[in-house]
């Protein structure tokens, strides 16, 4: 069976041709450039922008890989969550597409793709125990097949992603900033002492990062020399490396130890989780965030220490694209699942 993956649900395009289980192409074009002058994504300019780029990507997917549309047996499209203007785009092209091509439609959630992802890779574990840290969404579940998914804790104000790219912005790093903390967190060790991991002391398996994050901006008021110069003077990469060695080590310091505190936060929840599921087999750790190096290294520990299978995706797996969702819906399809032509977008909420 040929799936046709269709992604919109933020600020990347993306298409992506899965048979059989297996990746046979894909397109990607982010629209990072785009929103940077704005600091974050500006919604209405993402929906034009996936209307006006959407249609060139399949083109040249179906060229590049060999393919008439014809050939494609189910269209798979992230339905949510997102920005719903966003999702419109991708839900609408689907649509159309499974008309004129007479192939089923398949609509899927963006949170479950993520941790399905790795699937492409390598056989995954049931039932397993999922973290999805992203952007937009801080998840964690138990999956016990790739359509049962059951909620275990989410985060009641910023995700753990949100947290990263505010406090970069709040440091002045370019945007998205996640990496670049991540970056030089590694030049130094954490000073777990110097901010909270919030919401800790409680049985919840919620997270909570807003509190991190303002601990985070009172320390640098009080430190105005560790932000980098502003972005329209200097470009924000040369910047990063024109830190004077003193402030770069008092940077370093600050975002290892802000980096320390949600790693170590989600340690503590996803332990707490596991606690609660009883026997796991794997632990999956997806999104964009579990590019994270120390994240990376936390989980791996933890899983070890519980004798689980870690899964996790490669770098081009952790961000937004098109193969988990191609991926995902093929995975659906196998299944007998569809959609009709009523199907919704879903922006937030059960998907
Ligand atoms: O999953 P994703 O691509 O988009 C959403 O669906 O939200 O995640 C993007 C998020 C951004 O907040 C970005 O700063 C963060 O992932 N991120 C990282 C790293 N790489 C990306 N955060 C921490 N460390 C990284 N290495
Ligand atoms: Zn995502």
């Amino acid at each position: 069976m040929l799936c046709l993956g269709i992604e919109t649900s933020c600020d990347e395009t993306a298409v992506a041709l899965v048979r059989d289980g297996r990746l046979v192409g894909q397109k990607l074009a982010t629209q990072i450039d785009v929103h940077a002058v704005f600091g974050g994504v500006v919604p209405e300019i993402a929906s034009r922008e996936h209307l006006r780029v959407l249609p060139t990507l399949f083109r040249e997917l179906m060229e590049e890989s060999g393919h008439a549309p014809e050939d494609i047996d189910a269209v798979a499209v992230a339905r949510g969550p997102g920005l719903l203007g966003a999702l419109l785009i991708g839900v609408s092209f689907a649509k159309a597409l499974s008309l004129s091509c007479n192939a089923r439609l398949v609509g899927v959630n963006h949170l479950w793709a993520h941790l399905l992802a790795p699937g492409l890779e390598r056989s995954l574990p049931f039932p397993a125990l999922g973290l999805l840290v992203s952007g937009g969404h801080t998840h964690t579940y138990r999956i016990d097949s790739p359509v049962e998914f059951e909620l275990l804790g989410k985060t009641l104000d910023d995700a753990a992603g949100e947290a990263f790219d505010k406090v970069a912005k709040t440091l002045n790093f370019p945007y998205p900033g996640g990496k670049h903390v991540d970056e030089l967190a590694q030049e130094t060790e954490p000073d777990r002492k110097l901010f909270p991991r919030a919401f800790i002391d409680n049985p919840s398996l919620d997270f909570s990062f807003s509190g991190l994050k303002t601990a985070v901006a009172v320390h640098v008021q009080k430190h105005p020399e560790v932000v980098l110069p502003r972005m329209d003077d200097v470009d924000g990469a040369s910047a990063l490396g024109a830190l004077l060695p003193d402030a770069r080590e008092h940077v370093a310091r600050i975002c290892a130890s802000f980096n320390w505190s949600v790693a170590d936060t989600l340690r503590i929840k996803v332990e707490r989780a596991l606690k609660k599921t009883g026997h796991m087999k794997g632990l999956v750790v997806a999104g964009g965030v579990a590019a994270n190096t120390m994240i990376r290294e936390t989980m791996a520990d933890l899983a070890q220490r519980y004798g689980l299978d870690l899964v996790l995706p490669g770098p081009a797996l952790c961000t937004d694209n098109a193969s988990m969702i191609a991926y995902s819906g093929w995975l659906m399809a196998e299944l007998g699942l569809q959609h009709d032509l009523n199907l919704e977008a879903v922006p937030r909420g059960r998907v």
